[in-house]
């Protein structure tokens, strides 16, 4: 058995775990990151793309702004189609706020080159990893590696292991409270080298099913179409894909959609769940660990960034000024901001799909909702406030 000692134990290197990773070395308060796949691997999942203004201004915190800056498309407004028609949501004039296009992949990437450079330790391809007596004096995190027993005693532990990971199973079922929706479809997602179709975001509501435009870069295209929840990606070639996407799409963008070879297919499953409450004693679950909202919206990074915001404010409370203030107000805190944002996703997840059950009565009543978006100030604000991100 090798004993690590640390203040703060992380289970899992997304980016909620290297974000508060990075912020308490920068404060000066041990960590020890560990992850059961390879940092290869990680940085191999191709998610979320879009970051709010506070998520930017969090990362620049971690002083890890620079690139995302430099790379980044910052984006002023986006579009929805309904009904043959195109319409935008003029996120500056409406809100004075913009979002930044930038991939999960590059934060990720970002964070880890920053870890590297700080030389915090990370463990990588651990087996078995447990959160250990968190209701207790002395909580560790137990694992194995390579064969070999490990253990990381510490203050507290950071369940930062997204919706699989071992943190929230870890604790009793008596201690815990789940609410779960699951849709009835999935996200059929591509990344291909060409430039994208708009230089803005469009999700795209069609009675075929949701589609949408997203980017990268201006040589790379991230596109989506809403598929059934049991689908395979060997179903759709790539030719299929473009066909159906250009079918959701109103004519004049689908005739300006550039296609070619897609370098990454892959289906997301849409879900909203949220476990309460988010800390247990010594153990705090954060961004995946703790909820999950489906992908219309783009909450689900930035809602692991202002979760790592409450619990970093909160351990840097504890460690400097000997409160536990903000620890015991974090679940309350970060909770309060996670139901905003799986409302949010909720809702434009039911006006832009297409469910099994949807009747011409529901068609009807997501157009009228569309239209009144379309001619109501008060609507558009209403959604803008939503998506640029409420305040932390
Ligand atoms: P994760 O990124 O899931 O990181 C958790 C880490 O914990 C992983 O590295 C994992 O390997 C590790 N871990 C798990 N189990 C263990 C264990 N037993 N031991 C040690 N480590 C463990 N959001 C959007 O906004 N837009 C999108 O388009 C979008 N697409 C998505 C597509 C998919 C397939 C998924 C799964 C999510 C998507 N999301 C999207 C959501 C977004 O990516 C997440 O909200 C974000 O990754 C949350 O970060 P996290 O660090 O909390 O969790
Ligand atoms: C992307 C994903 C989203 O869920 C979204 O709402 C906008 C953009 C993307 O992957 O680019």
């Amino acid at each position: 058995m090798t004993t690590h000692k640390t203040q703060v134990a992380i289970i899992g290197s997304g980016p909620s775990g290297l974000l508060l990773g990075q912020l308490l070395t920068l404060a000066g308060i041990e960590n020890i990151v560990i992850d059961r796949v390879s940092k290869d691997y990680i940085l191999s999942r191709v998610r979320a793309g879009v970051l709010e203004e506070g998520t930017v201004e969090m990362l620049d915190k971690a002083a890890i702004g620079e690139r995302i800056h430099k790379e980044g498309m910052l984006h002023s407004g986006f579009s929805y189609a309904f009904s043959g028609r195109m319409e935008r949501i003029n996120l500056r004039d409406l809100i004075g706020k913009n979002v930044m296009v930038y991939g999960q992949t590059e934060v990720t990437q970002d964070l880890m080159d920053a870890r590297e450079k700080s030389g915090a330790p990370s463990i990588y391809e651990v087996d078995e990893a447990h959160p250990v007596d968190f209701d207790g004096q002395k909580p560790y995190v137990s694992f194995k590696k390579d064969g070999v027993g490990h253990r990381i005693d510490c203050d507290f532990i950071a369940g930062c292991d997204g919706y699989h990971g071992p943190s929230r199973m870890s604790v009793p079922a008596t201690a815990i409270q789940t609410f779960e929706k699951e849709y009835p479809f999935g996200w059929l997602g591509v990344l291909a080298d060409v430039p994208p179709v708009r230089h803005e975001i469009i999700y795209a509501n069609h009675s075929r099913g949701f589609g949408m435009c997203s980017m990268r870069s201006t040589t790379r295209s991230r596109y989506y179409i809403q598929c059934a929840h049991d689908d395979h990606v060997d179903n759709w070639s790539d030719d299929e894909f473009w066909d159906e996407l250009r079918r959701r799409l109103p004519q004049e963008v689908a005739d300006d959609v550039t296609t070619g070879p897609s370098f990454e297919k892959s289906i997301a499953p849409l879900r909203s769940f949220v476990a309460e409450p988010m800390r247990f004693n010594k153990l705090f679950l954060a961004g995946d660990a703790a909820h999950i909202v489906p992908p219309t919206g783009a909450k689900g990074l930035n809602l692991a960034v202002s979760d790592v915001y409450y619990l970093y404010e909160g351990l840097l409370e504890y460690y400097r000024e000997k409160s536990t203030a903000g620890i015991d107000d974090y679940s309350q805190k970060a909770l309060a901001r996670v139901w905003k944002a799986v409302r949010f996703s909720w809702w434009l997840t039911h006006c832009m799909h297409l469910f099994p059950s949807t009747t011409e009565f529901d068609r009807k009543i997501q157009e009228a909702e569309l239209d009144h978006l379309a001619k109501s100030v008060a609507a558009q604000t209403a959604v803008a406030e939503n998506y640029v991100g409420l305040p932390f």
